[in-house]
């Protein structure tokens, strides 16, 4: 998403002039406690194998970049299956009013029921524009939250009410989502979408990537990996 430009700027020159008239500060000490299990939501329920390329996807669930990008990535994870794993780190971009509390959805329904998790992502893409900020300007926070509880219930069943209701008022399922946030911040997420690759970043961070994109990034794995499997084998043609 575009940011305006001269704000980056007014920012990174207050931050520079800290640094410059703060020489203690030159090191910057952060550390956000470990959470007890990895964040983010696994595709499938298909995590990983020792034979998997490892995609990293966060995405803000209010994001039109990142709505955008999804079709062509599931693509490729249909096309790659089973050897690609995804899993999403929601990531609430501050400017986008109502990225929280949809993020915070995706945790209240994953935990309920993970199968669940993946079909609400993309309902919220599909569904984005009622949570626009614009479109949510005059609302108060809990009628926006009354709102996603009505809007996932409508998808899921009556049977949630209660269930996705109390999530919103369960304190944890806010840390959770803080968690996601901290984890994006420390891997230098600055952007949605923003992919990592087996543990390292793509470049065009916060732009989709199209499917011919995926290929060209995933198949020289494949062939990589491929090759040296090729070469663990015992060589029986000198037999
Ligand atoms: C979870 O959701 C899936 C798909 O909606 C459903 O088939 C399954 O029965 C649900 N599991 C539980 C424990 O409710
Ligand atoms: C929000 O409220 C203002 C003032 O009452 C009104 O002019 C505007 O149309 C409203 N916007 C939306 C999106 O409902």
């Amino acid at each position: 998403m575009q940011r305006p430009k001269h704000t980056i700027l007014i920012v990174l020159q207050a931050a520079l002039l800290f640094v410059v008239f703060n020489p203690s500060e030159w090191i910057v000490h952060a550390q956000a406690p470990i959470p007890a299990k990895f964040d983010g939501f696994v595709y499938q329920n298909r995590p990983a194998t020792p034979d998997s390329i490892v995609i990293e996807a966060f995405f803000d669930p209010v994001c039109p970049d990142s709505r955008d990008s999804w079709p062509p990535l599931k693509r490729a994870l249909e096309h790659y299956a089973p050897r690609l794993s995804l899993i999403v780190h929601p990531f609430a971009l501050p400017y986008h009013d109502n990225a929280f509390v949809t993020s915070r959805a995706l945790h209240i329904v994953n935990e309920l029921n993970s199968s669940d998790t993946y079909p609400l992502l993309e309902l919220f893409f599909q569904h984005q524009e009622r949570f626009y900020n614009q479109q949510t300007r005059n609302m108060s926070r809990a009628s926006i939250v009354n709102q996603i509880v009505k809007f996932v219930t409508k998808a899921f069943g009556n049977s949630y009410y209660s269930a996705v209701e109390a999530g919103f008022n369960d304190r944890q399922t806010d840390l959770t989502t803080r968690v996601s946030f901290k984890y994006g911040c420390s891997r230098g997420v600055l952007g949605t979408p923003f992919f990592f690759v087996n543990g390292f970043p793509l470049p065009d961070a916060g732009s989709a990537i199209d499917y011919k994109g995926w290929r060209s990034i995933i198949d020289p794995l494949i062939s990589e990996k491929s090759l040296k499997r090729e070469d663990l084998k015992p060589m029986h043609f000198f037999l």
